[in-house]
Protein backbone atom coordinates (compact mmCIF):
# COMPACT_ATOMS: atom_id res chain seq x y z
CA UNK A 1 0.00 0.00 0.00
CA UNK A 2 1.74 3.70 -1.01
CA UNK A 3 2.48 5.44 1.87
CA UNK A 4 0.58 8.73 2.68
CA UNK A 5 2.74 12.17 0.83
CA UNK A 6 5.49 13.94 3.10
CA UNK A 7 4.97 17.21 4.20
CA UNK A 8 7.57 18.03 2.04
CA UNK A 9 5.68 16.60 -0.60
CA UNK A 10 2.46 17.68 -0.27
CA UNK A 11 4.01 21.07 -0.27
CA UNK A 12 5.61 20.05 -3.87
CA UNK A 13 1.95 18.84 -5.28
CA UNK A 14 0.41 22.10 -3.19
CA UNK A 15 2.25 24.69 -5.01
CA UNK A 16 1.07 23.37 -8.04
CA UNK A 17 -2.26 22.71 -7.78
CA UNK A 18 -3.32 23.30 -4.17
CA UNK A 19 -6.64 20.54 -3.77
CA UNK A 20 -3.99 17.98 -4.63
CA UNK A 21 -2.92 17.74 -1.27
CA UNK A 22 -5.95 15.17 0.02
CA UNK A 23 -5.89 12.20 -1.21
CA UNK A 24 -9.18 10.40 -1.87
CA UNK A 25 -9.90 9.47 1.90
CA UNK A 26 -9.86 12.92 2.58
CA UNK A 27 -13.59 13.30 1.45
CA UNK A 28 -14.62 11.25 4.27
CA UNK A 29 -12.23 12.48 7.28
CA UNK A 30 -13.86 14.37 10.34
CA UNK A 31 -11.24 16.22 12.29
CA UNK A 32 -7.50 15.41 11.22
CA UNK A 33 -4.43 16.97 11.80
CA UNK A 34 -0.89 17.07 9.78
CA UNK A 35 3.00 18.23 11.15
CA UNK A 36 3.91 20.57 8.46
CA UNK A 37 7.83 21.63 9.64
CA UNK A 38 7.26 23.70 12.25
CA UNK A 39 3.13 24.14 12.36
CA UNK A 40 0.59 21.69 13.66
CA UNK A 41 -2.50 22.08 10.39
CA UNK A 42 -6.12 20.99 11.95
CA UNK A 43 -8.64 20.15 8.89
CA UNK A 44 -12.24 20.52 10.10
CA UNK A 45 -14.07 18.53 7.88
CA UNK A 46 -17.45 17.63 9.95
CA UNK A 47 -20.28 20.42 10.72
CA UNK A 48 -19.24 19.96 14.51
CA UNK A 49 -15.65 20.64 14.04
CA UNK A 50 -16.86 23.63 11.74
CA UNK A 51 -19.29 25.15 14.18
CA UNK A 52 -16.40 24.82 16.96
CA UNK A 53 -13.86 26.70 14.73
CA UNK A 54 -15.92 29.35 12.82
CA UNK A 55 -18.64 29.58 15.29
CA UNK A 56 -18.44 28.86 19.48
CA UNK A 57 -14.48 29.76 19.23
CA UNK A 58 -14.44 32.08 16.27
CA UNK A 59 -12.60 34.60 18.58
CA UNK A 60 -9.83 32.21 18.91
CA UNK A 61 -9.09 31.65 15.10
CA UNK A 62 -10.54 35.32 13.97
CA UNK A 63 -6.99 35.73 11.74
CA UNK A 64 -6.55 34.58 8.64
CA UNK A 65 -3.33 31.70 8.14
CA UNK A 66 -0.03 33.46 7.05
CA UNK A 67 -0.40 31.75 3.53
CA UNK A 68 -4.00 33.58 2.79
CA UNK A 69 -2.60 37.24 4.63
CA UNK A 70 0.86 37.11 2.62
CA UNK A 71 -0.58 35.60 -0.46
CA UNK A 72 -3.04 39.01 -0.84
CA UNK A 73 -0.96 41.54 1.78
CA UNK A 74 0.84 43.06 -1.78
CA UNK A 75 -2.50 43.83 -2.94
CA UNK A 76 -4.98 44.45 -0.50
CA UNK A 77 -3.26 46.02 2.91
CA UNK A 78 -4.56 46.28 5.65
CA UNK A 79 -8.24 45.45 3.99
CA UNK A 80 -11.02 43.51 5.72
CA UNK A 81 -10.63 40.76 3.74
CA UNK A 82 -7.38 39.67 5.26
CA UNK A 83 -7.16 41.98 8.40
CA UNK A 84 -8.33 40.93 11.94
CA UNK A 85 -8.62 42.03 15.29
CA UNK A 86 -10.13 46.24 15.68
CA UNK A 87 -8.94 47.20 11.94
CA UNK A 88 -11.30 44.10 11.08
CA UNK A 89 -14.08 45.22 13.26
CA UNK A 90 -14.12 48.95 11.88
CA UNK A 91 -13.98 48.13 8.38
CA UNK A 92 -16.44 45.27 8.54
CA UNK A 93 -18.93 48.34 10.09
CA UNK A 94 -17.79 50.44 7.33
CA UNK A 95 -18.21 48.05 3.84
CA UNK A 96 -20.97 46.05 5.24
CA UNK A 97 -23.53 48.03 5.10
CA UNK A 98 -22.39 49.51 1.76
CA UNK A 99 -23.50 46.43 0.34
CA UNK A 100 -25.76 45.16 2.65
CA UNK A 101 -28.97 43.17 1.38
CA UNK A 102 -30.89 46.66 1.63
CA UNK A 103 -28.74 48.37 -1.20
CA UNK A 104 -30.14 45.58 -3.60
CA UNK A 105 -32.57 48.10 -5.50
CA UNK A 106 -29.73 50.28 -6.03
CA UNK A 107 -27.83 47.75 -8.10
CA UNK A 108 -30.47 44.62 -9.38
CA UNK A 109 -31.01 47.90 -11.96
CA UNK A 110 -27.01 48.12 -13.47
CA UNK A 111 -26.87 44.64 -12.83
CA UNK A 112 -29.70 43.81 -14.99
CA UNK A 113 -28.61 46.23 -17.77
CA UNK A 114 -25.23 44.84 -17.90
CA UNK A 115 -26.30 41.21 -18.23
CA UNK A 116 -28.75 42.33 -21.41
CA UNK A 117 -25.67 43.60 -22.57
CA UNK A 118 -24.10 39.86 -23.23
CA UNK A 119 -27.61 39.27 -23.94
CA UNK A 120 -27.42 41.85 -26.92
CA UNK A 121 -23.72 40.81 -28.24
CA UNK A 122 -24.36 36.74 -28.19
CA UNK A 123 -27.95 37.23 -30.08
CA UNK A 124 -25.62 38.76 -33.02
CA UNK A 125 -22.76 35.72 -32.83
CA UNK A 126 -23.45 33.06 -35.75
CA UNK A 127 -25.75 29.91 -34.49
CA UNK A 128 -23.65 28.03 -32.93
CA UNK A 129 -21.39 30.93 -31.54
CA UNK A 130 -18.14 29.82 -30.21
CA UNK A 131 -17.67 31.84 -26.60
CA UNK A 132 -15.00 31.09 -23.72
CA UNK A 133 -18.16 31.18 -20.99
CA UNK A 134 -15.41 31.79 -18.71
CA UNK A 135 -13.83 34.73 -20.18
CA UNK A 136 -17.45 36.16 -20.79
CA UNK A 137 -18.76 35.73 -17.07
CA UNK A 138 -15.45 37.56 -16.00
CA UNK A 139 -16.21 40.59 -17.91
CA UNK A 140 -19.41 40.43 -16.73
CA UNK A 141 -19.02 40.50 -13.46
CA UNK A 142 -15.83 43.11 -13.58
CA UNK A 143 -18.36 45.06 -15.54
CA UNK A 144 -21.07 44.98 -12.89
CA UNK A 145 -18.32 45.52 -9.94
CA UNK A 146 -17.16 48.61 -12.54
CA UNK A 147 -20.55 50.38 -12.37
CA UNK A 148 -21.60 49.61 -8.79
CA UNK A 149 -18.06 50.65 -6.99
CA UNK A 150 -17.21 53.76 -9.25
CA UNK A 151 -20.72 54.13 -10.80
CA UNK A 152 -19.73 55.51 -14.46
CA UNK A 153 -16.14 56.98 -13.65
CA UNK A 154 -14.12 53.60 -15.01
CA UNK A 155 -13.85 53.86 -18.85
CA UNK A 156 -13.49 50.70 -20.65
CA UNK A 157 -9.89 51.13 -21.54
CA UNK A 158 -9.10 50.98 -17.29
CA UNK A 159 -11.81 48.30 -16.80
CA UNK A 160 -9.48 46.15 -18.91
CA UNK A 161 -6.60 47.45 -17.13
CA UNK A 162 -8.09 46.17 -14.07
CA UNK A 163 -9.40 42.76 -14.87
CA UNK A 164 -6.09 41.86 -16.12
CA UNK A 165 -3.75 42.98 -13.69
CA UNK A 166 -5.90 41.18 -11.05
CA UNK A 167 -6.10 38.45 -13.06
CA UNK A 168 -1.90 37.98 -13.86
CA UNK A 169 -1.96 38.85 -9.78
CA UNK A 170 -3.93 35.61 -9.02
CA UNK A 171 -1.83 33.87 -11.87
CA UNK A 172 1.29 34.28 -10.11
CA UNK A 173 0.96 34.66 -6.41
CA UNK A 174 1.65 31.68 -4.44
CA UNK A 175 -0.19 30.23 -2.44
CA UNK A 176 1.80 28.26 0.33
CA UNK A 177 4.14 30.73 3.20
CA UNK A 178 6.92 28.54 3.05
CA UNK A 179 8.51 30.82 5.80
CA UNK A 180 5.89 30.69 8.21
CA UNK A 181 5.96 26.56 7.84
CA UNK A 182 9.61 27.15 8.53
CA UNK A 183 9.01 29.06 11.89
CA UNK A 184 9.86 32.21 10.50
CA UNK A 185 7.82 35.08 11.98
CA UNK A 186 5.12 37.52 10.47
CA UNK A 187 7.76 40.62 10.28
CA UNK A 188 9.64 39.55 8.16
CA UNK A 189 9.66 40.81 4.82
CA UNK A 190 8.28 37.90 2.19
CA UNK A 191 9.72 38.07 -1.53
CA UNK A 192 7.18 38.69 -4.49
CA UNK A 193 7.92 38.53 -8.15
CA UNK A 194 8.30 41.62 -10.45
CA UNK A 195 4.97 40.16 -12.05
CA UNK A 196 2.76 40.76 -8.72
CA UNK A 197 4.84 44.14 -8.11
CA UNK A 198 3.89 44.88 -11.39
CA UNK A 199 0.36 44.46 -11.09
CA UNK A 200 0.40 45.66 -7.89
CA UNK A 201 1.40 48.86 -9.06
CA UNK A 202 -1.08 49.31 -11.96
CA UNK A 203 -3.82 47.94 -9.98
CA UNK A 204 -3.18 50.78 -6.78
CA UNK A 205 -2.19 53.74 -9.32
CA UNK A 206 -5.49 53.51 -11.43
CA UNK A 207 -7.56 53.27 -7.68
CA UNK A 208 -5.69 56.10 -6.40
CA UNK A 209 -6.45 58.21 -9.58
CA UNK A 210 -9.84 57.21 -9.15
CA UNK A 211 -10.38 57.89 -5.37
CA UNK A 212 -8.38 61.35 -6.30
CA UNK A 213 -10.54 62.39 -9.14
CA UNK A 214 -13.78 61.90 -6.63
CA UNK A 215 -11.97 63.34 -3.55
CA UNK A 216 -11.22 66.65 -5.74
CA UNK A 217 -15.24 66.35 -6.84
CA UNK A 218 -16.74 66.04 -3.41
CA UNK A 219 -19.87 64.99 -4.26
CA UNK A 220 -21.71 64.29 -1.01
CA UNK A 221 -24.67 62.80 -2.94
CA UNK A 222 -22.53 60.50 -4.97
CA UNK A 223 -24.57 56.95 -4.87
CA UNK A 224 -21.34 54.76 -6.20
CA UNK A 225 -19.90 52.56 -3.74
CA UNK A 226 -16.95 54.17 -3.83
CA UNK A 227 -18.94 57.42 -3.31
CA UNK A 228 -20.18 56.42 -0.22
CA UNK A 229 -16.69 54.85 1.15
CA UNK A 230 -15.65 58.54 1.03
CA UNK A 231 -18.55 59.71 3.05
CA UNK A 232 -18.15 56.83 5.72
CA UNK A 233 -17.19 57.71 9.05
CA UNK A 234 -15.88 55.57 11.68
CA UNK A 235 -19.13 55.02 14.07
CA UNK A 236 -16.66 55.27 17.59
CA UNK A 237 -14.51 57.80 16.39
CA UNK A 238 -16.24 59.68 13.48
CA UNK A 239 -12.75 59.76 11.45
CA UNK A 240 -13.09 59.13 7.68
CA UNK A 241 -11.48 56.35 5.75
CA UNK A 242 -7.51 57.47 4.68
CA UNK A 243 -6.24 57.26 1.32
CA UNK A 244 -4.69 53.90 1.66
CA UNK A 245 -7.57 52.13 3.60
CA UNK A 246 -10.23 53.27 0.90
CA UNK A 247 -8.12 51.95 -1.95
CA UNK A 248 -7.60 48.55 0.09
CA UNK A 249 -11.34 48.39 0.32
CA UNK A 250 -11.99 48.93 -3.27
CA UNK A 251 -9.49 46.43 -3.90
CA UNK A 252 -10.86 43.87 -1.53
CA UNK A 253 -14.47 43.99 -3.15
CA UNK A 254 -13.01 44.00 -6.35
CA UNK A 255 -10.91 40.96 -5.45
CA UNK A 256 -13.69 39.18 -3.73
CA UNK A 257 -16.34 40.20 -5.65
CA UNK A 258 -15.20 39.25 -8.73
CA UNK A 259 -13.88 35.73 -9.94
CA UNK A 260 -15.72 34.22 -7.01
CA UNK A 261 -19.41 34.96 -8.65
CA UNK A 262 -17.61 34.80 -12.73
CA UNK A 263 -16.18 31.30 -11.73
CA UNK A 264 -19.16 30.07 -10.43
CA UNK A 265 -21.44 30.99 -13.13
CA UNK A 266 -19.13 29.35 -15.51
CA UNK A 267 -19.46 25.90 -13.75
CA UNK A 268 -23.77 26.50 -13.71
CA UNK A 269 -23.29 26.97 -17.34
CA UNK A 270 -20.39 23.72 -17.94
CA UNK A 271 -23.10 21.33 -15.20
CA UNK A 272 -26.24 22.62 -16.98
CA UNK A 273 -25.05 21.49 -20.69
CA UNK A 274 -24.28 18.08 -18.79
CA UNK A 275 -27.68 17.90 -17.48
CA UNK A 276 -30.54 18.16 -19.96
CA UNK A 277 -32.96 17.53 -17.55
CA UNK A 278 -31.86 20.01 -15.02
CA UNK A 279 -31.46 22.10 -17.84
CA UNK A 280 -34.92 21.76 -18.96
CA UNK A 281 -36.67 22.28 -15.77
CA UNK A 282 -34.27 25.75 -15.54
CA UNK A 283 -35.74 26.64 -18.57
CA UNK A 284 -39.50 25.82 -17.88
CA UNK A 285 -39.10 27.98 -14.29
CA UNK A 286 -37.27 30.86 -16.58
CA UNK A 287 -40.12 30.89 -19.32
CA UNK A 288 -43.06 30.74 -16.43
CA UNK A 289 -41.62 33.52 -14.46
CA UNK A 290 -40.58 36.07 -16.51
CA UNK A 291 -42.64 35.29 -19.69
CA UNK A 292 -40.77 37.38 -22.61
CA UNK A 293 -38.92 40.47 -20.15
CA UNK A 294 -35.41 40.48 -18.72
CA UNK A 295 -36.10 39.84 -14.77
CA UNK A 296 -36.11 42.58 -11.64
CA UNK A 297 -35.07 42.46 -8.61
CA UNK A 298 -38.95 41.06 -7.28
CA UNK A 299 -38.80 38.31 -9.72
CA UNK A 300 -35.66 36.79 -7.92
CA UNK A 301 -37.72 35.70 -4.59
CA UNK A 302 -39.52 32.88 -7.18
CA UNK A 303 -36.62 32.16 -9.28
CA UNK A 304 -36.21 29.15 -7.16
CA UNK A 305 -35.25 26.80 -9.64
CA UNK A 306 -32.52 29.26 -11.04
CA UNK A 307 -31.34 29.76 -7.12
CA UNK A 308 -31.28 25.95 -6.60
CA UNK A 309 -29.16 25.23 -9.67
CA UNK A 310 -26.40 28.13 -8.61
CA UNK A 311 -26.30 26.91 -5.19
CA UNK A 312 -25.82 22.99 -5.99
CA UNK A 313 -22.69 24.69 -8.51
CA UNK A 314 -21.45 26.21 -5.85
CA UNK A 315 -21.84 22.81 -4.01
CA UNK A 316 -19.95 21.00 -6.24
CA UNK A 317 -17.15 23.63 -7.49
CA UNK A 318 -16.85 26.31 -4.27
CA UNK A 319 -15.33 29.27 -5.56
CA UNK A 320 -13.08 29.94 -1.90
CA UNK A 321 -12.09 26.16 -1.79
CA UNK A 322 -9.66 26.43 1.02
CA UNK A 323 -10.99 28.89 4.45
CA UNK A 324 -7.78 28.93 6.73
CA UNK A 325 -7.09 30.41 9.86
CA UNK A 326 -3.99 30.83 12.15
CA UNK A 327 -4.81 30.07 15.81
CA UNK A 328 -5.20 33.26 18.27
CA UNK A 329 -4.83 30.80 21.32
CA UNK A 330 -4.62 27.51 22.73
CA UNK A 331 -8.32 25.51 21.87
CA UNK A 332 -9.56 21.83 22.79
CA UNK A 333 -12.00 20.19 20.45
CA UNK A 334 -12.93 16.81 21.10
CA UNK A 335 -9.74 15.80 23.48
CA UNK A 336 -7.48 17.43 21.12
CA UNK A 337 -4.90 20.29 22.03
CA UNK A 338 -4.53 22.57 18.93
CA UNK A 339 -1.53 24.65 19.75
CA UNK A 340 -1.24 28.42 19.71
CA UNK A 341 0.13 29.12 16.34
CA UNK A 342 -1.72 25.91 14.93
CA UNK A 343 -3.01 26.49 11.12
CA UNK A 344 -7.22 25.30 11.01
CA UNK A 345 -8.59 24.42 7.56
CA UNK A 346 -12.17 24.44 6.90
CA UNK A 347 -12.19 23.33 3.05
CA UNK A 348 -16.05 23.61 1.43
CA UNK A 349 -13.77 21.63 -1.12
CA UNK A 350 -13.78 18.01 1.07
CA UNK A 351 -17.23 19.53 3.46
CA UNK A 352 -19.36 19.94 0.11
CA UNK A 353 -18.75 16.46 -1.06
CA UNK A 354 -18.15 14.58 2.24
CA UNK A 355 -19.57 10.93 1.92
CA UNK A 356 -21.01 11.05 5.54
CA UNK A 357 -22.84 13.92 4.51
CA UNK A 358 -24.51 14.27 1.27
CA UNK A 359 -26.47 11.75 -0.73
CA UNK A 360 -24.32 10.84 -4.27
CA UNK A 361 -21.53 13.78 -3.34
CA UNK A 362 -20.29 13.74 -6.78
CA UNK A 363 -23.83 14.18 -8.40
CA UNK A 364 -24.96 17.49 -9.88
CA UNK A 365 -29.10 17.47 -8.39
CA UNK A 366 -29.91 20.87 -8.03
CA UNK A 367 -33.21 19.59 -6.39
CA UNK A 368 -31.69 18.81 -2.68
CA UNK A 369 -32.04 22.60 -2.36
CA UNK A 370 -35.20 23.19 -2.83
CA UNK A 371 -37.54 24.20 0.21
CA UNK A 372 -39.32 20.30 -0.35
CA UNK A 373 -36.33 18.28 -0.28
CA UNK A 374 -36.16 15.94 2.10
CA UNK A 375 -32.03 16.00 1.89
CA UNK A 376 -30.96 16.66 5.67
CA UNK A 377 -28.04 19.85 5.23
CA UNK A 378 -26.33 21.36 8.18
CA UNK A 379 -25.56 24.94 8.11
CA UNK A 380 -21.97 24.21 8.77
CA UNK A 381 -21.92 21.33 5.76
CA UNK A 382 -22.82 23.92 3.26
CA UNK A 383 -20.60 27.21 3.86
CA UNK A 384 -19.90 28.50 0.17
CA UNK A 385 -20.29 32.16 1.81
CA UNK A 386 -18.02 30.78 4.55
CA UNK A 387 -19.88 30.57 7.95
CA UNK A 388 -19.54 32.93 11.27
CA UNK A 389 -18.31 36.59 11.86
CA UNK A 390 -16.43 36.45 8.83
CA UNK A 391 -18.93 35.31 5.98
CA UNK A 392 -19.18 36.94 2.50
CA UNK A 393 -20.32 40.79 3.05
CA UNK A 394 -21.41 40.61 -0.44
CA UNK A 395 -23.44 36.91 -0.20
CA UNK A 396 -26.90 38.82 -1.34
CA UNK A 397 -25.13 40.53 -4.03
CA UNK A 398 -23.06 37.81 -5.86
CA UNK A 399 -26.93 35.77 -5.20
CA UNK A 400 -28.28 38.60 -6.79
CA UNK A 401 -26.41 38.57 -9.63
CA UNK A 402 -25.86 35.01 -10.15
CA UNK A 403 -29.43 34.36 -10.11
CA UNK A 404 -30.29 37.36 -12.61
CA UNK A 405 -27.54 36.39 -15.02
CA UNK A 406 -28.89 32.29 -14.91
CA UNK A 407 -32.38 33.54 -15.74
CA UNK A 408 -31.56 36.04 -18.66
CA UNK A 409 -29.29 34.45 -20.74
CA UNK A 410 -31.14 30.64 -20.19
CA UNK A 411 -34.36 32.51 -21.18
CA UNK A 412 -32.89 32.83 -24.56
CA UNK A 413 -29.72 30.22 -25.52
CA UNK A 414 -28.50 27.29 -24.62
CA UNK A 415 -25.01 26.76 -23.79
CA UNK A 416 -22.91 23.56 -25.23
CA UNK A 417 -19.35 22.11 -23.90
CA UNK A 418 -17.44 22.12 -27.38
CA UNK A 419 -17.03 18.90 -28.36
CA UNK A 420 -13.55 17.71 -27.00
CA UNK A 421 -12.81 20.21 -24.63
CA UNK A 422 -12.08 18.23 -21.15
CA UNK A 423 -12.72 20.57 -18.03
CA UNK A 424 -10.29 20.56 -15.37
CA UNK A 425 -10.58 22.24 -12.04
CA UNK A 426 -7.52 24.37 -11.01
CA UNK A 427 -7.79 26.66 -8.06
CA UNK A 428 -5.97 29.89 -7.72
CA UNK A 429 -7.10 31.43 -4.60
CA UNK A 430 -10.53 30.23 -6.54
CA UNK A 431 -11.57 27.46 -8.29
CA UNK A 432 -12.13 28.14 -11.83
CA UNK A 433 -12.70 25.22 -14.98
CA UNK A 434 -9.24 25.87 -16.01
CA UNK A 435 -7.90 28.98 -17.45
CA UNK A 436 -10.73 29.24 -20.24
CA UNK A 437 -14.54 27.14 -21.04
CA UNK A 438 -15.29 27.06 -24.53
CA UNK A 439 -18.51 26.47 -25.22
CA UNK A 440 -21.22 26.94 -27.90
CA UNK A 441 -24.32 29.25 -27.95
CA UNK A 442 -27.29 28.27 -29.60
CA UNK A 443 -30.77 30.32 -29.25
CA UNK A 444 -33.27 28.42 -27.95
CA UNK A 445 -37.29 29.54 -28.05
CA UNK A 446 -38.48 30.83 -25.10
CA UNK A 447 -42.09 29.70 -24.71
CA UNK A 448 -43.80 32.92 -24.82
CA UNK A 449 -45.88 34.42 -27.94
CA UNK A 450 -43.76 37.14 -30.43
CA UNK A 451 -45.49 40.02 -28.25
CA UNK A 452 -43.40 38.99 -24.88
CA UNK A 453 -46.59 37.36 -23.26
CA UNK A 454 -46.65 33.89 -22.31
CA UNK A 455 -48.59 31.27 -24.85
CA UNK A 456 -51.89 30.63 -24.13
CA UNK A 457 -52.42 28.35 -21.49
CA UNK A 458 -49.17 28.62 -19.80
CA UNK A 459 -48.75 30.05 -16.34
CA UNK A 460 -47.10 33.19 -15.22
CA UNK A 461 -46.40 32.18 -12.07
CA UNK A 462 -43.89 29.71 -11.45
CA UNK A 463 -44.19 26.19 -10.97
CA UNK A 464 -41.73 25.67 -8.23
CA UNK A 465 -42.99 28.71 -6.24
CA UNK A 466 -43.69 28.50 -2.36
CA UNK A 467 -45.42 31.91 -1.59
C1 LIG B 1 -20.74 33.69 -5.53
C2 LIG B 1 -20.18 34.77 -5.05
C3 LIG B 1 -19.30 34.84 -3.82
C4 LIG B 1 -18.81 33.85 -3.03
C5 LIG B 1 -19.03 32.35 -3.15
C6 LIG B 1 -18.04 34.48 -1.99
C7 LIG B 1 -17.38 33.80 -0.98
C8 LIG B 1 -16.68 34.42 0.04
C9 LIG B 1 -15.99 33.71 1.09
C10 LIG B 1 -15.91 32.20 1.21
C11 LIG B 1 -15.45 34.63 1.93
C12 LIG B 1 -14.69 34.36 3.22
C13 LIG B 1 -13.26 34.00 2.91
C14 LIG B 1 -12.52 33.51 4.10
O1 LIG B 1 -13.07 33.33 5.17
O2 LIG B 1 -11.31 33.28 3.94
C15 LIG B 1 -15.79 35.93 1.41
C16 LIG B 1 -15.43 37.12 2.00
C17 LIG B 1 -15.77 38.36 1.50
N1 LIG B 1 -16.53 38.62 0.38
FE1 LIG B 1 -17.38 37.25 -0.82
N2 LIG B 1 -18.08 35.84 -2.17
C18 LIG B 1 -18.85 36.11 -3.27
C19 LIG B 1 -19.16 37.35 -3.78
C20 LIG B 1 -18.82 38.54 -3.21
C21 LIG B 1 -19.18 39.84 -3.72
C22 LIG B 1 -20.02 40.06 -4.98
C23 LIG B 1 -18.62 40.77 -2.89
C24 LIG B 1 -18.70 42.27 -2.93
C25 LIG B 1 -19.46 42.96 -3.73
C26 LIG B 1 -17.94 40.05 -1.83
C27 LIG B 1 -17.28 40.65 -0.77
C28 LIG B 1 -16.63 39.97 0.24
C29 LIG B 1 -15.91 40.63 1.34
C30 LIG B 1 -15.80 42.13 1.57
C31 LIG B 1 -15.38 39.61 2.12
C32 LIG B 1 -14.52 39.78 3.40
C33 LIG B 1 -15.38 39.60 4.62
C34 LIG B 1 -14.61 39.65 5.94
O3 LIG B 1 -13.49 39.15 6.04
O4 LIG B 1 -15.17 40.18 6.89
N3 LIG B 1 -18.07 38.71 -2.06
N4 LIG B 1 -16.53 35.79 0.26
Amino acid sequence: MPSPPSAWQRIKLGRKNILAVWEAEAFAYEFVSTQFFTRRAFLCNSPDAVQFAFGSHNESFERKSPAQRFSLLPLLGDGLFISDGDVWRRRRRIVNPIIHVSRLPEFAPVMVESIIEVRDRWATLPAPGDIDALGEMARLTAEILSRTIFGRQLGHEHASVLVESFSEYQRHIGQIDLLSLLGFPDWMPRWYSARIRRSVRRIHALLDDIIEGLRVQNDRDDKSIVGRLLNARDRDTGAPLDAKALRNEIAVLFMAGHETTANTLAWTWYLLSQSPEAEARLHREVDGVLGGRPPTLADVPKLIYTRAVFEEAMRLYPPVPILSREALKEETFQNVRIPKGSIVIVAPWLLHRHKKLWRKPDHFMPERFLPESDEPVSKFAYIPFSIGPRICAGMAFGLTEAILCIATLAREFKLGLKPGHVVEAECRITLRPGSSLPMQVSRREPAVSGDGKPVPGQSLSCPFHHA
